[in-house]
């Protein structure tokens, strides 16, 4: 057992280390002449260009990967696209297409809504294309074309690494997109494949330094609940750092748009409530500082994940997470790994087993 832990306390921890590797695997051979391949995605250059909606499809942690990507493929390729649970999506009547690209992200590769999803948007004339984790999966067998994350196998049963593949692997998407439709020239794709190769190093740097993470997780580990907030990419990221600490900690978590907060959670917010911000420097961080000051002038205990550098944020949280700098387009990569530690530690705190949490399953076979 100790051995399969490679020297870790738990797979969970295990797995968030080895995230630099996985980001490296994913990015390798992609790269050729400035030009990106995703030869799996057995499309013609016409028919890439054809595309005019995505969806993107999936369950749990997947999902979140999913909303970052549209925030990707907008942002980049321009092109409409739309993330929906996949048992949202299959009982609806979804508007497809044969010029509509369905995108299904799975770890397991066999989550029954997932399959569910992708077999309907067949049907439909959709083309399919799957993110997953695993070789043969059903995902990948059923969908046109598949990207494999190369996380290798995932054990705890809270996403981790798997979670940074889809990450990757949907900016490579969003890239390739991005590219046929004229978006970027061959040096800007040379650009960005870069700094996402560069992310790997970074997610390194935070793994070698968690005092930080872990000082906050002990401030935070009696808390009844907690509010995790995000402007842009950022609430995109929230969603799944509250996602992992309501699966490991069994504390409540709930995630919102830091813009959103005067509609609701705000009336939480009491004597040292635990606010956990995604604060990293962004086209929206002084609308995100605002929100921080509203939360704090109501007692929150602010908990900051900040690049590296950002001093100013410090008069605004109780706590400080430094990550590195990077393009906001790359700051879920970066800004979720202090975050899965945070998880993480929280529950060992509590007692909690990280790997093997109650009533969860790793995949879900079953509607
Ligand atoms: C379960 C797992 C989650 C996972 C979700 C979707 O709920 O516990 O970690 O995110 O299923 O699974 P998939 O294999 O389709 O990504």
């Amino acid at each position: 057992d100790v051995a399969e832990k490679g020297g870790y306390p738990d797979f969970m921890m295990k797995e968030i280390h080895e995230q630099p590797r996985v980001i490296r695997d994913t990015l390798s051979g992609r790269l050729a002449d400035g030009r990106l391949s995703i030869d799996e995605l057995d499309l013609t250059h016409e028919e890439l260009n054809l595309i005019d909606r995505v969806y993107v499809i999936a369950c749990g942690t997947s999902y979140h990967a999913g909303l970052i990507a549209k925030n990707l493929i907008e942002g980049w390729a321009r092109i409409p696209c739309e993330v929906e649970v996949a048992s949202e999506f299959r009982y609806r009547n979804p508007i497809i297409t044969p010029t509509t690209l369905v995108v299904a992200v799975s770890q397991s590769g066999e989550t029954a809504d997932t399959l569910a999803a992708i077999r309907d948007a067949r049907v439909k004339g959709a083309k399919v294309f799957g993110i997953t984790n695993v070789v043969g999966s059903p995902v990948a067998r059923e969908s046109d074309g598949v990207i494999y994350t190369k996380a290798n196998k995932e054990i705890a049963v809270a996403s981790t690494k798997s979670f940074l593949g889809q990450v990757v692997s949907l900016t490579l998407l969003a890239l390739l997109l991005a590219q046929v439709k004229g978006k970027f020239k061959t040096n800007q794709v040379r650009l960005l494949f870069r700094e996402l190769a560069d992310t790997a190093e970074q997610v390194e740097h935070i793994l070698s330094d968690t005092a930080a993470i872990d000082e906050a997780a002990c401030a935070c580990k009696d808390a009844k609940s907690a509010l995790f907030v995000g402007r842009g990419m950022g609430a995109a990221i929230a969603n799944e750092g509250a996602l992992k600490l309501k699966e490991i900690s069994y504390l409540h978590a709930e995630a919102y748009p830091a813009g959103e907060m005067k509609h609701g959670p705000i009336a939480l917010i009491d004597e040292g409530f635990p606010v956990i911000a995604v604060a990293t420097k962004s086209p929206v961080y002084d609308k995100l500082v605002s929100n921080l000051q509203e939360a704090k002038a109501r007692g929150a205990m602010v908990v900051a994940v900040a690049t590296e550098g950002d001093e100013d944020i410090r008069a605004h949280a109780d706590h400080v997470i430094y990550i590195p700098k990077v393009r906001d387009a790359f700051s879920a990569i970066t800004a979720s790994v202090p975050l899965q530690l945070f998880a993480r530690a929280i529950a060992i705190e509590r007692g909690c087993d990280v790997d093997q949490p109650r009533n969860l399953a790793k995949s879900v076979t079953v509607e």
